[in-house]
């Protein structure tokens, strides 16, 4: 184990919650501080990051857990518009082009998502 999170042990979501191709929220510890994630499916592939826009620091959803994603499925920020692919989390345009959303490492196990 690398981080020193306490929260290792607990499912973010469980599978049901998340389909594939959808954008979730759901809330974890990291090191000490509650975040606000964003986790995406993809078939098999489960990727996570911190809900929080590189460009200002806003949120990124509109409502809590309404997330904006485009026809060629970036996620878009619902402050300014900057849109993220969901490979890397890389910004690939608008006001933060190149600039990544910070990746929390997770696994599926059990039916479930766990912090990695
Ligand atoms: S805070 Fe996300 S585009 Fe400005």
């Amino acid at each position: 184990m690398m981080s020193a999170g306490s929260t290792g042990a607990e499912a973010l979501l469980s599978l049901e919650r998340l389909p594939d191709g959808a954008l979730v929220e759901t809330e974890a510890v990291l090191d000490g501080d509650a975040e606000s994630l964003v986790i995406y499916r993809q078939g098999d592939a489960v990727r996570a990051w911190v809900n929080v826009c590189p460009h200002a620091g806003r949120r990124l959803d509109w409502a809590p857990g309404q997330f904006l994603l485009s026809k060629d499925r970036l996620l878009v920020c619902a402050a300014h518009g900057a849109s993220f692919e969901l490979e890397q989390g890389e910004c690939v345009g608008g006001p933060c082009r190149g600039d990544s959303l910070r990746k929390v490492e997770v696994v599926v196990r059990d039916g479930a998502v766990w912090l990695a």
